[in-house]
């Protein structure tokens, strides 16, 4: 019988948990893995948690029975990997739950950010002009990360009839064969790219891949969407880019100072405390709503039943191999 706590939990996965992980000891929460609850699951062997978790090796520290952790996500910027490494525990995540999720979600950015679909839901949809778009058509987007996601937009893309240039360590033979996908430096994307998407890990090398030097050489009025991971474009690039007229509109499911805007009510009453810096980031978020031309969603690009119960399925099957001694193919380290 093995000690399991799952965190950031909703209601309806409880009783499919428990369900298929019968006879083990379950800790099933729906708050977050912070200092505050850390007692309540301090001989946890495996964890679960969502992205709101940060697993710092602090954290760590506290968890001297910890063996595994599943996230349920396919991004894991949130864990500190290297102290995971040294310690013996195995990270896991959920790799390919939704791809089609977040490409389609992607694209319903493009299309709000290109067809003005705030001034239309607003009380000025009958002025023609301020409603007036723009055709995915011919427009050349910019594809930044090939991978499971990158590649599902790249297939979108060109079902909307899209020059598609794109940007990544490792360039696939059957985008540039299937979708004429051309494949360029990332400064030639920037400069040659109507609508620009990011689609990449966050990691120490793509931290602030899109920054105030390079966003200088976008095409006067493209777009930029990022549904991959906030830090991968420097927040002050971006204002200082709508600020100049570069960009001509942004969308951003994910954002530097998300955890500060998700927690900004306990901030304001010192149950959480965020340095500057990170309250500085938070800060350039809502100056970034006020911008009629930037929309800001709080990271949901993967939010549809299909993918949450893909998600659900794969850590339970995760935890059931961990428990078997056999090894995830989803292992991270
Ligand atoms: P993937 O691992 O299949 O693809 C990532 C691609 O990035 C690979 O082709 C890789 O070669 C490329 N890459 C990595 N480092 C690079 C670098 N330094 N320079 C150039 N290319 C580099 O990942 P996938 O499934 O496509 O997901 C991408 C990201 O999307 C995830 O890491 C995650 O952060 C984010 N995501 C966001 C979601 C949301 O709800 N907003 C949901 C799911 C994922």
């Amino acid at each position: 019988m093995a000690k399991i706590a799952f965190f950031e939990l909703e209601g309806w996965e409880k009783e499919i948990i428990e369900k298929n992980l019968q006879g083990h000891e379950l800790i099933l929460l729906n708050e977050k893995l912070s200092d505050t609850i850390i007692d309540k699951v301090k001989d946890a062997e495996i964890i679960s948690v969502f992205i709101y978790s940060r697993i710092t090796s602090d954290i760590l520290e506290k968890l001297p029975s910890l063996k595994a952790i599943v996230t349920r996500s396919t991004g894991y910027d949130h864990i500190d990997i290297e102290a995971c490494r040294k310690k013996g525990i195995h990270v896991y995540n959920i790799p390919d739950y939704g791809s089609n999720t977040v490409a389609e979600f992607t694209f319903l950015l493009i299309l709000a950010l290109y067809r003005r679909f705030r001034e239309i839901l607003s009380s000025e949809w009958i002025d023609a002009i301020r409603t007036r778009g723009y055709e995915l058509q011919g427009k050349t987007i910019g594809v930044i990360g090939t991978g499971r996601i990158g590649s599902r937009v790249v297939k979108l893309a060109h079902a909307f009839g899209m020059k598609i240039l794109a940007y990544d360590l490792y360039p696939r033979k059957e985008l540039i064969e299937k979708y004429n996908v051309k494949y360029v430096d990332l400064e030639t994307l920037l400069r040659e790219s109507d609508i620009i998407t990011l689609h990449l890990p966050l990691t120490k090398e793509t931290y602030h891949l899109i920054n105030r030097q390079n966003i200088k050489l976008v095409k006067k009025g493209a777009i930029l969407v990022n549904t991959a991971r906030g830090a991968l474009v420097e927040t002050e690039a971006i204002i200082e880019a709508l600020d100049k007229g570069i960009l001509g509109g942004v969308a951003l499911d994910v954002f530097e100072g998300e955890h500060v805007l998700k927690e900004e009510i306990d901030i304001v009453y010192g149950k959480k405390q965020y340095s500057i810096e990170e309250l500085k980031k938070g800060l350039e978020a809502h100056i970034l709503m006020k911008y009629p031309n930037v929309i800001i969603t709080p990271h949901i690009a993967y939010n549809t039943w299909e993918a949450v119960h893909r998600i659900l399925d794969q850590t339970i099957e995760t935890i059931k191999q961990i428990l078997k001694g056999q090894q995830p193919k989803n292992k991270v380290v």
